[in-house]
């Protein structure tokens, strides 16, 4: 049976306004866990905020722009000073790129890092005493694209990998602990990350998102998450397609390669 239960315990969800985080928050709620909630869309937050309230849901809407540090500490101690202490740890919120490497700004890359790479550094370090204390939880939102590579998508694939390197370090270090790092590879999830992706120059890209397979919704996504966490996965790889993508990277990477980018590269002459 499930090892872990999540009733009564804190959670913090970063991105906790939209898609994955928002899901993965309810569904929590629903198990009777607290949930501190961050993003840094002020105006879905608090609309966020006031439906877990109205739900009867113990929760906090904390504004939280992730690649401010000074951000993600104050918000990370709100919750620890409100709530007592944090089991649960959601890195979730990113952004995506779409362009070809030769067209692609280095502040792109930057912007794409300091999201997805360092506002999870920054939120982990600032709760990681906390979780140590009381034997919690860290999960990371990775992708495919943290495992495997990507045609018109070097900067997140970049910023995945990148916290596939962090997490599954970690989680070799505070195992002993008791504390585990969960790793989730979504395939593509039915959300607005995609409507927001940035272009070579900075500004949200038109160019047309193929996509490979069907997409799963946020909702499914966070029951798998739910049921992942209980059990205490290492990985949790998500859809029918992600499935696949990852085990034919895994066990034919030049193969995967050449699909992928043949499925792909028509993507970046639009
Ligand atoms: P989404 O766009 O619906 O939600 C992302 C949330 O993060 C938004 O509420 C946004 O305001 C927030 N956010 C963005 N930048 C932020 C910042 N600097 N500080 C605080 N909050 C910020 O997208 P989705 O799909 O729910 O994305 C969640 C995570 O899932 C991302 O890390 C993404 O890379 C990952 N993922 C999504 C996949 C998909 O197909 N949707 C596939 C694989 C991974």
């Amino acid at each position: 049976m499930a090892g872990r239960k999540f009733s009564n315990k804190v959670i913090v969800v970063t991105g906790a306004a939209s898609g994955i985080g928002l899901a993965v928050a309810r569904r929590f709620a629903r198990a009777g866990a607290t949930c501190a909630l961050l993003d840094m869309d002020e105006a879905r937050l608090a609309r966020c905020e006031r439906q877990f309230s109205q739900a009867g849901r113990r929760v906090m809407g904390l504004p939280c722009d992730v690649t401010r540090r000074a951000d993600c500490e104050t918000a990370i101690q709100s919750v620890i000073d409100r709530f007592g202490g944090i089991d649960v740890l959601f890195n979730n919120a990113g952004i995506t790129q779409r362009s070809a490497f030769t067209e692609t700004r280095i502040e792109v890359y930057e912007q794409v890092m300091a999201v997805n790479f360092f506002g999870a550094l920054y939120c982990t370090k600032a709760a990681i005493h906390s979780l140590i204390q009381r034997r919690g939880l860290i999960i990371s939102n990775e992708s495919i694209a943290g495992l495997a590579p990507l045609l018109g998508r070097t900067g997140y694939a970049a910023s995945k990998h990148a916290m596939h390197g962090l997490f599954t370090s970690l989680r070799s270090e505070v195992r002993d602990q008791g504390v585990h790092v969960m790793v989730v590879c979504p395939g593509f999830i039915k959300t607005r990350l995609q409507d927001r992706a940035l272009g070579g120059d900075g500004t949200v890209t038109r160019h047309p998102q193929s996509r490979i397979g069907r997409q799963g919704t946020p909702e499914h996504a966070a029951e798998a998450i739910f049921r992942g966490a209980e059990k205490e996965k290492d990985l949790l790889v998500l859809t029918g397609m992600g499935k696949m993508a990852y085990w034919i990277s895994r066990l034919a990477p030049a193969f995967y390669e050449r699909r992928m980018a043949s499925r792909l590269k028509a993507e970046l002459k639009r």
